[in-house]
């Protein structure tokens, strides 16, 4: 399969093709998702909540996104990489921003960084850019300020609209080459899509954005608990939990491992 690359996407979004892309956060989903033919896999920082059992994004650290994105980059043959740059390691400046950025290039193998803000980090957003590390901008929610923000709530209703877009504008005049809007009312993504040349993917940000990410424990159905914009692709906790079931019956019961299991003297 030929890669995805910084300017299929731009393409894409030219052509009115919709972009796929989930969260993948070790090579065993890295496979499956690049398998089924995802267009983008991003090393989220919502490994936090989903792999560590935090209750937010902001104790994830630089170097388990690093551990986290060389394994998806690794596994991934097709998609579009996309590590996140946790809290803490851009806020400072853009030369903050650049170290961080040039350790996951150097050290992972995916094709772009992303991260969170609109016009507060547009100097990031350029000095990345023009060291050649493609750059996907985040608006809307941003949960690394969710403490500041109040909780995962929608931004961009009422005069804050405005405010949204001009921050669409700007990271894309600093060299963003794609946005994630989350939790945008979908008439104000849908004006921001049309009004940026680059492709803008949606989470909780209705259906007229270029392409749609979700968490992908969220789309397969693992945990007990759904975000309202988020839909239940399987029921793939269910299943391991059936499984893990069986396999303990088969071993209680003494059917598993059978001979064909077991090697010879
Ligand atoms: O970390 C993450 O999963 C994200 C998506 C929600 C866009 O940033
Ligand atoms: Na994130």
């Amino acid at each position: 399969p030929r890669r995805v690359r910084v300017h299929h996407l731009q393409a894409a979004k030219e052509r009115g093709e919709r972009l796929t892309m989930l969260t993948a956060y070790d090579a065993v989903t890295a496979r499956i998702f690049d398998e089924a033919g995802i267009d983008m896999l991003l090393v989220g920082d919502s490994m936090g909540n989903t792999m560590h059992g935090h209750l937010t994004t902001l104790p994830v650290t630089l170097d388990e996104i690093i551990v986290a994105a060389r394994a998806v980059a690794g596994a991934a043959r097709r998609a579009f990489v996309v590590a996140d740059l946790p809290f803490g390691s851009y806020e400072a400046g853009p030369e903050q921003a650049l170290a961080s950025a040039v350790r996951v290039m150097k050290e992972t193998g995916v094709a772009a960084v992303k991260l969170e803000g609109g016009e507060r980090s547009v100097p990031q957003i350029r000095a990345l850019s023009q060291a050649g590390i493609p750059v996907v901008a985040h608006l809307g929610y941003t949960p690394q300020s969710e403490n500041a923000l109040g909780g995962p709530r929608v931004q961009g209703r009422g005069h804050a609209a405005e405010e949204i877009s001009q921050d669409a504008v700007a990271v894309t005049e600093a060299g963003a080459v794609a946005i994630v809007l989350e939790m945008v009312p979908a008439p104000v993504a849908a004006r921001i899509t049309e009004v940026v040349r680059v492709p803008t993917i949606g989470i909780g940000a209705g259906p007229q954005c270029d392409g749609q990410v979700l968490v992908w424990v969220d789309m397969a159905g693992m945990g007990d608990w759904t975000p309202r914009f988020a839909k239940r692709f399987g029921e793939i906790g269910a299943a391991l939990t059936a499984a893990a079931r069986d396999y303990a019956d088969e071993v209680r019961s003494g059917t598993f491992p059978a001979a064909g299991h077991a090697f010879d003297a």
